[in-house]
């Protein structure tokens, strides 16, 4: 088979490299794909948001087959335009991406299917956003309706700052459009977890679950980034609680979906806060997380194809999910001044990866034969092991025999799940 992937970032050459451990798959390509995706794939260049170009792309190389990644070509509809081409396609259409375009959308229909979420309000109108920030509870959170890079989100200890953030969303469009209608809801606290899962729109089926780690420095200081690193399983998620998710989060969401004409096929992310009230939805997004894929895929034991194929064939109920029992560690190595100003084009060093080691390059071109930086997020560090003390340090080894000019990580990836363990 010959597949096209959307993308080229770190999450698009896990699943590439995952989708090439079935031998079925002939040839992938990646547009636009990166300098160090081009080692696992032939890659096309251009933007992941052309929806003329994969279509090309998919004619033109006669591809059997389209796994769309990111979040903009979704919401923009790319599955649609590839769908009516007659391409299969893994991945939602517009009308169900919209769970992740717009957190309106997400946040009433989950009040209207009764699924825990956050309490909240949505305007359209700046003034009475600015009258409700008054009498809100403190803190607040508030969230540009639309897709903002995951950094549309602001949480306000004072009414100062919640003015200032509806101001700057609505007024100053600091995101642009997608700040046009704002979210205000309850600041909601305890730990975080990333469940992934595979759903064709009837069944869903979870995958292990995951922590990201989004501030830039240790100790969760800094700014908001993309992700710096991930471990998977997520100890903080016990088999009650993902018992629990079942029943009140995940089927419900599927069915909700169905029930609203927009059937969700593809990978549904489910953000999730383990509140002291039980487990509550943070985000939803309609793809894969960057940078949980990268430590979710190598867990996964079954083919990535047969299960991709399945979902959009609507046949993932006989479809085998197994993963493995082990753990992974990912650490991202960044360019210094990430999330911020950055500077590129320092060579990178890879060494050679161990059978249980994976280096998953999300920003470096190739020029003359030559690997450099090219992006914030550089590349992801990942290793799998028994357990999750070996994985993280395994990870951290193999991130210490890469190099490249301004380098940094995070040190302290999976220590907080540690101690979730050692308090079991
Ligand atoms: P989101 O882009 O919606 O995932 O939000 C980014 C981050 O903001 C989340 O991962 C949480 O850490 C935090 N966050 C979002 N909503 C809330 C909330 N209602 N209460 C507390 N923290 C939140
Ligand atoms: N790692 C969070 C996301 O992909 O949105």
């Amino acid at each position: 088979m010959k597949i096209l992937v959307i993308g080229g970032g770190g999450r698009e050459h896990a699943i590439i490299k995952k989708l090439k451990e079935d031998h079925r798959v002939e040839k992938i390509y990646a547009l636009p794909g990166n300098g160090g995706i081009a080692a696992d794939a032939v890659c096309l260049g251009g933007s992941a948001t052309d929806i003329p170009a994969a279509v090309s792309a998919a004619r033109e190389n006669n591809v059997d087959f389209v796994v769309v990644a990111p979040d903009d070509p979704l919401v923009l509809g790319m599955v649609d335009a590839l769908e009516a081409e007659g391409f299969p396609c893994f991945g939602p259409r517009k009308n169900a991406a919209v769970i992740e375009g717009s957190k309106a959308f997400s946040k009433d229909l989950m009040k209207k299917y009764g699924i825990p979420t956050a309490a909240y309000e949505t305007f359209t109108d700046m003034d009475k956003a600015l009258a409700y920030v008054e009498t809100c509870p403190l803190p607040t959170v508030v969230k540009a309706d639309g897709l903002a890079l995951g950094k549309g989100v602001l949480i306000c200890e004072t009414r100062g700052a919640a003015r200032d953030a509806v101001r700057s969303m609505m007024e100053g469009r600091l995101f642009g459009d997608s700040g046009a209608t704002v979210v205000i809801e309850e600041f909601l606290t305890g730990p975080e977890v990333s469940v992934l899962s595979f759903t064709d729109g009837e069944t869903v089926v979870p995958m292990v679950s995951s922590m990201d780690h989004k501030r830039a420095l240790d100790n969760d200081q800094g700014l908001n980034t993309g992700g710096m690193g991930t471990i998977a399983p997520n100890p903080y998620y016990t088999p009650e609680i993902a018992a629990s998710c079942m029943e009140k989060i995940f089927l419900p969401t599927i069915r909700a979906m169905k029930a609203e004409g927009r059937p969700f096929k593809g990978c549904l992310y489910f953000g999730l806060m383990l509140t002291p009230d039980g487990p509550k939805v943070i985000e939803y997004n309609c793809r894969f997380g960057d940078p949980e894929t990268q430590v979710v895929l190598p867990l996964l034991e079954s083919s990535l194809l047969e299960i991709m194929l399945a979902v959009s064939e609507g046949a993932l109920a006989d479809t085998e999910v197994k993963f493995s029992e082990k753990s992974a560690c990912c650490v991202i190595l960044a360019s210094a001044g990430y999330p911020q100003k950055y500077d590129k084009g320092f060579p990178i060093t890879l060494p050679a990866a161990q059978p249980d080691e994976r280096i998953y390059i999300a920003g470096a071109v190739r020029k003359d034969g030559e690997l450099l930086t090219n992006g914030g997020r550089v590349l992801g560090a990942a290793a799998t092991a028994e357990n999750l003390p070996a994985a993280i340090k395994k990870a951290y080894a193999l991130a210490d025999r890469i190099h490249f000019e301004n380098a940094f990580c995070r040190r302290d990836i999976g220590q907080r799940a540690l101690k979730a363990l050692e308090e079991k």
